[in-house]
Parts: C-alpha cells; sequence; structure tokens
C-alpha cells in the first residue's frame, strides 16, 4: 500500500460526550490545527425532538455559520436506530441550520446497545444502509450525512459489510474507530484494518483511535492508508497535538513538546469559563476529568494531577493551576 504523506490530510476533533462541549471545542481549535469538529450525540429514539435539545448540544446553531469562535466547522451528532425518528431528526437540524449530520454507529455503551442503538447496529450492516439512507433521503442533498463506526460489535467479520452499507446508503464521508464495540478503549487500535474498508470504498474513509503521537498520526495513516485521522482523547491529552502534526504537514518542523504551563493554561481558562454557567462543585470534577486525560501524556502533568487531584474548591485549584502569561496567550 503506498501512502502519501506529502499529502495533507484533514484532522476532525471527535465528538465526546460529557467531554467535549462547546467550550471545549472553542478552546481545542484555537490553534490552527483542526479542520472540523463533531458534536457529542444527540439520542434519537422516536420522536423529533425540539429544537432546544439540539441548540444545547450545539450551541453553535444559534449564531451561523455553525462554527467555532475560531471557524472550524460544528457537525451535529444524532444516536439512534430507527430509520424514520433518525430522519426526522435530521431534517430537524436541517432546519435549524446543521451543516451536516453525523450518524454515531460506534457507541459501546451497554444502555444504549440494549436500546439497540450505537454499535448494535454494526451486527446488521442492512440496518446502518436503513439508517443512512433515511437520513440522506430527509436531506435532499443540502447538506452532507457522513457517518462513524467501529469494526464490528464482537468480530471484524462484518467490517467492510458495514463500511459498504454507510457508503451506499449515501454517506458522504466514513470515521472508523478501530477496535470493535467487544474492545472498548483497550489497546491496540487496528489501523491496518481501517485501510481493508478504506480499499473497498470510494468515499473519504477516516481513521480514528489511539493516535496519540506525531509517531502514532504518521503509523495510523501508513498504516490504514487513510489521508485524514480524527482525535479525540490525545486532543484533550494534549491540546497542541493537533496543531503540531498540522505545523509538521506545513513545514517538515516539529513544535516543542507541550509544558505544563502550556496545558494549565488551557484548563484554567476551561474552569473560568465553566464558572459562568455551572455549580463550583461540577466545574472542579470537569476540571479533574480533564487533568486525568492530561496525566495520560505527560509524566510532569501527572505529577501535577497527584498535587491537584484531591483539592475540593475551585479558587484553590485554579490558585495551584497557576498560568503563565505565556500559557493565558496561546489558551
Ligand atoms: C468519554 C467518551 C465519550 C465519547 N462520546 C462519543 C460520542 O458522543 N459520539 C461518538 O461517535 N463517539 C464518542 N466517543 C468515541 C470517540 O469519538 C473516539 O472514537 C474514541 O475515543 C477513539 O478515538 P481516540 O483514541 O482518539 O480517543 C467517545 C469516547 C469517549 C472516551
Amino acid at each position: 500500500m503506498v501512502v502519501n504523506l506529502l499529502q495533507k490530510g484533514e484532522i476532525g476533533l471527535a465528538p465526546m460526550e460529557g467531554v467535549i462541549d462547546a467550550l471545549t471545542r472553542d478552546l481545542l481549535t484555537r490553534e490552527r490545527g483542526f479542520d472540523w469538529t463533531v458534536t457529542e450525540f444527540v439520542r434519537v429514539v422516536d420522536a423529533r425532538l425540539p429544537p432546544r435539545v439540539f441548540y444545547k448540544h450545539c450551541p453553535e446553531l444559534e449564531h451561523p455559520p455553525v462554527a467555532t469562535p475560531s471557524g472550524v466547522p460544528v457537525h451535529l451528532q444524532l444516536l439512534g436506530s430507527d430509520p424514520v425518528a433518525l430522519a426526522a431528526n435530521a431534517r430537524q437540524a436541517l432546519e435549524l441550520g446543521a451543516v451536516s449530520v453525523d450518524l454515531n454507529f460506534g457507541c459501546p455503551a451497554k444502555l444504549v446497545n440494549r436500546h439497540d442503538g450505537g454499535a448494535s447496529l454494526l451486527r446488521r450492516p442492512e440496518r446502518v444502509f436503513r439508517a443512512v439512507s433515511a437520513v440522506h433521503e430527509a436531506l435532499e442533498g443540502r447538506i452532507p450525512v457522513t457517518a462513524k463506526i467501529r469494526l464490528g460489535f464482537s468480530d471484524r467479520r462484518l467490517a467492510v459489510a458495514c463500511g459498504q452499507a454507510a457508503e451506499a446508503g449515501g454517506a458522504a464521508r466514513l470515521v472508523v474507530h478501530g477496535r470493535t464495540r467487544d474492545e472498548g478503549y483497550r489497546p491496540p487500535a487496528h489501523w491496518e484494518w481501517i485501510g481493508r474498508i478504506r480499499e473497498r470504498l470510494s468515499i473519504p474513509v477516516v481513521a480514528n483511535g489511539d493516535i496519540w503521537t506525531l509517531e502514532d498520526y504518521w503509523k495510523a495513516r501508513t498504516l490504514s492508508g487513510c489521508r485524514d485521522v480524527m482525535l479525540g482523547r490525545s486532543a484533550l491529552a494534549d491540546p497542541w497535538l493537533a496543531p503540531r502534526i498540522r505545523h509538521w504537514l506545513d513545514t517538515g518542523e516539529r513544535l516543542p513538546e507541550t509544558s505544563w504551563a502550556m496545558r494549565a493554561g488551557v484548563i484554567a481558562e476551561y474552569a473560568r469559563r465553566q464558572r459562568e454557567a455551572l455549580p463550583e462543585r461540577v466545574v472542579v470534577s470537569l476540571v479533574k476529568q480533564w487533568l486525568a486525560q492530561m496525566r495520560q501524556a505527560s509524566t510532569e502533568a501527572n505529577q501535577h494531577f497527584q498535587r491537584l487531584k484531591r483539592i475540593a474548591e475551585l479558587d484553590v485549584l485554579l490558585a495551584e493551576l497557576a498560568p503563565t502569561p505565556r500559557a493565558c496567550a496561546l489558551a
């Protein structure tokens, strides 16, 4: 497989329920790096949901174009299994100004799968087809429908069939998280399997899963043959990973490693802005959740996590984060 790494790929910011909201999208897209972002999923059961549900998940809808403040498009994600209900809600999204509708076929949560949503549809590719084609029809070609899958539910036997079903249904792009549902988040992500799907499709296939460093980026592209990638947990662990990849693609140079001061600056701004809307104890726990992601990327961040993890008051936490002026400027 020949992969042209000189071809500048796009980088998507992954949807992460309960973690990546509009504020996080804003913070993570300020430096040039990401080309598009996706909202947390809107859960579709049967009825057409009211506009407020869409605005809650995607406040960017209220200020067209639907993008982060730095202009990176925000795509709206739906999760469900009933094609009629998905179509009705895709239509609602279109009428509210969405720029694209993404369908989630990868959610591993037991509750979601028990209710026949997320990854459970990967056991029956024809159901992936029906969901995508119903949404494609509802959108009348005015905005694209895209899909996000895993490699399967329990095994990879239907991986290619599911990708083909999404394409046949009208998906304009397919993101593949390189693990089955049963593999959860256990490493490794099987990038070469993403390549097997890519080889059989003509729509762009995006490689996702376990791209933590510039080296991983290079390897994931090489093994999958994909031009584009999507970053989830690693974008939180190192908010400068996407800019680092972008800079490397543009110049061939490596940006310096992300310092603690840079990480602390982003988290401090996040905390200050979240406290305008949320109770302090919730903000404290969100900050610790982000710090816990960061500790995976750096021993220095881990040391700070250990130092900060028992602090219960937001003001103390903010003082202890002690961002430097440089970090503030970058945040
Ligand atoms: C806490 C959490 C929430 C997630 N929420 C969503 C979601 O709402 N929609 C979705 O398609 N994927 C969701 N995912 C999966 C990610 O988008 C991504 O596919 C996965 O984390 C693998 O990529 P990564 O290794 O870069 O994190 C979630 C993952 C995590 C860890």
